[in-house]
This record gives structure tokens, C-alpha cells and sequence, in this order.
């Protein structure tokens, strides 16, 4: 057969073909669709893409979040455009950083002062040694089914399948080194007087308390955060939230504002570099001391520094993604269509005889099938029958609903209630489909 009578779908088959050959694992990490669903995406309009198959898809994944107003907005292709002509990277300080820099601090509660890094990974990576190089300890305290990236203090009780041994958890990857057990502790969400019982034994050691504030779909409960905030504050521990996901997506000033908790540092990716890659650690200026070669001698300096931190390609897609948020009504929208689609999925679950729970934000949110309410922390979620989940989410997926399974639905700011009607047509079909 000739290249010009290959097929689309063949075309593809064949790149999924070199993939499997060639990438670690076949995919861009552990993450890999079932054959019959696997696709490579050709390209990214406003709410869809579309496979090198020629099939489009209605997109809830939307790169695991960072394309928040959607694929190649306008607005933000422009602003690369015009800087990649102008260079793409320089290390020095540029125009864009500084703009990104100060749209940050006037929006984020704790913000005074930004470190910019290369991913989400480094930034809580970067946080939790800001925070030892400040205290002078080395514990940091997480929380059970908390997800801060892949770095070796973060990956402990991630995804653990049963009850951790609080306040000690397992490694969620191989390749962790042991000694670094005895540095992370682990205590369950939404649980003050476990989490505050933890921080007061520990105290003398503890750097840092990190918490995702929305901790994957988990809601935090009214005074979870604040307690937490109050035991850290008690004994000079650093708060660091972790908004890589929550960060401009659930409210400008992100879980900052909407849960009414202020912590000491936060961490961001996702959003703010309108889909670049970008990541950044924001802080109250007493705490990010250590990153400032301004205030100390060399030896107490907390070293973060990386090649392309700040650099100005992400940094312009971001500063026209952050204009595009701030302008009226974008979070009255994602309020309207993730609410119309939770509640939506929900009745649609009942209808068809499922227990399925929308639980989360409007702009990102889970799809669990448990009946276990409510869901206040990783055991609760554990309840959920993810075989089932897993199934629901191929039938989306053949019917041209590109969704991650088992993990969270995420809205862009350009999804409309059209497109919401449309896929909660395909989730009735969906749920039928499992019946059979
Ligand atoms: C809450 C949270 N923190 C940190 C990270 C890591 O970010 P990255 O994948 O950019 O390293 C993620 C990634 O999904 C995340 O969801």
C-alpha cells in the first residue's frame, strides 16, 4: 500500500504503532487508553480536538487542565505569536515574567512575592525546601490521596488501596528511597483533630504542612482548613496549599477565596500559563526569604533556580489567559455548565439505577460510583466501583467524549450549554450501554 491511499484511521494505527515501540510504556507517562479507544490528537479548537483519525471529540480532559479557556484561544495564540518572534527564551529577566509575575501577586490572598518553575512537580518540590530552608526542620506533613506530583517527598499515600499506618503511609512508586519515610507524614483529609493531633506531636520537626485545598474531588469540610491553618500558625509551620489545579479555576483568587483560608505559600501550574509550560510558587515575602540572595548570605539560600523558569513564551500565553479570566462573568459560566452537567450526570445515574456522585467544583469535578456518603476523604473514594467507572468512561469515549477514567471532568471557560446538552445526551446513552 502507498502513503497517499493510507487511510486516516491506518495513519494513526500506525503512529500508536511507533509509540508502542518507541515511548516508555507507550504512552507520555503511566497513563494509556485501551486499544480499542487510543488515539493521537491532531488538534485543539475551543472545546474539541480532533484524532489523527479524523474523529472529533468534545474535550473534558483538557490536557489534565492547563487548556482552561479551551484549545488555541485566540487571545493567547496571539500573544505567542507576537513573542515567538521576538525569541523564546533568555534566562535574563523579560517583559512578560514581570506582567505574569504581578497579575499573580494582585489576584492569589498569599501572594507577595513569585518563584517561577518548570512544572507543578517543581514547584511543591521547590515549597517544601523554601519551607525547611526558612524553619530549619525537615518534616513535612501531607494528606492521604493528596497529589503534589512526582517528586520523592510527594508521592507517599497518594494512592494507597487501604488505610495508612497514620502518621507513616507506603510509597505510591518504586524507586523512592526508604530513608526519605521518616520525613513525610501522612494524615487523613478532612479529619481536623487527626491532622492537628499529627502537627502538635511533630511540631519541633515539622517545615511545611502541604494540602491540596480541593484535594483531587474532595470538598474540604467547613473548618478542616482553618484548623490546619491555626496548628500551623501555632507552632510557625509553613501552610503551603497546593493550587496547581484550583488556582484561577474555582475562583480568581482560587481555593484561597473560595474556602476563606490564606495559607503562608501556595503553588500553581495548570491555568495560569494558558496551556505553556509553566509553574510558579507564590508566597508571603517572609516566608519566600529564602529564595532572595538579596536578603541572605549564600548558605541560607534555598536554591530553585531552573533554564527556562519565567521564560517568556509561557509567561505571554499566561498574562493573555489570566486578561481573559479577569474579564466579567467567565466563573458565572463555568458555575452554569458544571452545574448543569453534575446534576446532569447525577440524575442521568439515577435514571438508569446507578449510585453516581458529581463530587467536586463546578469547573472540575469527579464521576464516582459509590453510594457512600458523604466522600470526605480517600477511604470514602475507595468505596467507588471503578471497574464500572472505567467502563462508563470507554462508552464516552467511543461515542467521541474525550475524558480521562476515573479521574476528573475539567470545563474550559469556551465549553457551552450546547456542548453540555450534547454530552449529556452521550452520558444516557452511556449508562444504557453498561446495562447491556
Ligand atoms: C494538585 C497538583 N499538584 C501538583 C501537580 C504536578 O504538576 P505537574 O504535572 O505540572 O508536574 C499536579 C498534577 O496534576 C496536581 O494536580
Amino acid at each position: 500500500m502507498t502513503a497517499s491511499t493510507t487511510t486516516t484511521g491506518e495513519r494513526q494505527q500506525q503512529l500508536l504503532d511507533v509509540a508502542a515501540n518507541t515511548l516508555a510504556g507507550g504512552g507520555l507517562g503511566l497513563f494509556q487508553l485501551p486499544p480499542e479507544v487510543n488515539l493521537v490528537i491532531a488538534s485543539g479548537h475551543g472545546s474539541r480536538v480532533t484524532a489523527v483519525d479524523g474523529r472529533e471529540y468534545l474535550d473534558y480532559h483538557l490536557g489534565s487542565g492547563p487548556a482552561f479557556l479551551g484549545h488555541a484561544h485566540p487571545k493567547i495564540v496571539a500573544a505567542v505569536e507576537a513573542q515567538v518572534r521576538k525569541g523564546s527564551t533568555y534566562y535574563f529577566l523579560n517583559e512578560p515574567a514581570i506582567r505574569l509575575a504581578e497579575k499573580l501577586v494582585a489576584a492569589i490572598p498569599c501572594g507577595e512575592r513569585v518563584h517561577f518553575t518548570g512544572s507543578g512537580t517543581e514547584a511543591t518540590f521547590f515549597a517544601l525546601r523554601v519551607a525547611r530552608a526558612l524553619t530549619g526542620r525537615h518534616k513535612i506533613l501531607k494528606f492521604e490521596g493528596g497529589w503534589h506530583g512526582m517528586h520523592d517527598y510527594a508521592l507517599w499515600g497518594t494512592v494507597p488501596d487501604g488505610p495508612s499506618d497514620y502518621p507513616h503511609a507506603k510509597a505510591d512508586s518504586a524507586g523512592i528511597p526508604p530513608a526519605i519515610a521518616d520525613l513525610v507524614l501522612v494524615a487523613p483529609f478532612n479529619d481536623p483533630d487527626a491532622a492537628v493531633r499529627i502537627i502538635d506531636d511533630h511540631a519541633r520537626d515539622l517545615a511545611a504542612v502541604i494540602v491540596e485545598p480541593l484535594q483531587r474531588v474532595l470538598l474540604p469540610e467547613p473548618g478542616f482548613l482553618a484548623a490546619v491553618r491555626a496548628a500551623c500558625t501555632r507552632h510557625g509551620i509553613v501552610l503551603v496549599f497546593d493550587e496547581v489545579v484550583t488556582g484561577f479555576r474555582i475562583a480568581w483568587g482560587g481555593a484561597q477565596e473560595r474556602y476563606g483560608v490564606v495559607p503562608d505559600m501556595a503553588t500553581y501550574g495548570k491555568a495560569i500559563s494558558g496551556g505553556f509550560p509553566l509553574a510558579a510558587i507564590v508566597g508571603r515575602a517572609e516566608v519566600m526569604a529564602p529564595l532572595d540572595a538579596r536578603q541572605r548570605p549564600r548558605q541560607d539560600l534555598a536554591w530553585a533556580s531552573g533554564t527556562l523558569n519565567g521564560n517568556p513564551i509561557s509567561a505571554a500565553a499566561g498574562v493573555a489567559a489570566l486578561g481573559v479570566l479577569e474579564e466579567p462573568g467567565a466563573y458565572d459560566h463555568l458555575h452554569a455548565i458544571g452545574g448543569r452537567l453534575r446534576a446532569g450526570i447525577t440524575t442521568l445515574g439515577d435514571k438508569h439505577g446507578y449510585a453516581v456522585q458529581c463530587p467536586g467544583e463546578d469547573a472540575v469535578f469527579g464521576v464516582r460510583f459509590t453510594a457512600r456518603q458523604p466522600l470526605r476523604n480517600w477511604q470514602d473514594l475507595l468505596t467507588a466501583d471503578r471497574s464500572l467507572g472505567f467502563r462508563w468512561a470507554i462508552e464516552l469515549l467511543k461515542r467521541n467524549i474525550l475524558v480521562n477514567p476515573n479521574e476528573k471532568f475539567y470545563l474550559s471557560t469556551v465549553h457551552s450549554m450546547d456542548d453540555i446538552e450534547q454530552t449529556l445526551g452521550v452520558v444516557d446513552e452511556a449508562f444504557e450501554a453498561l446495562e447491556q
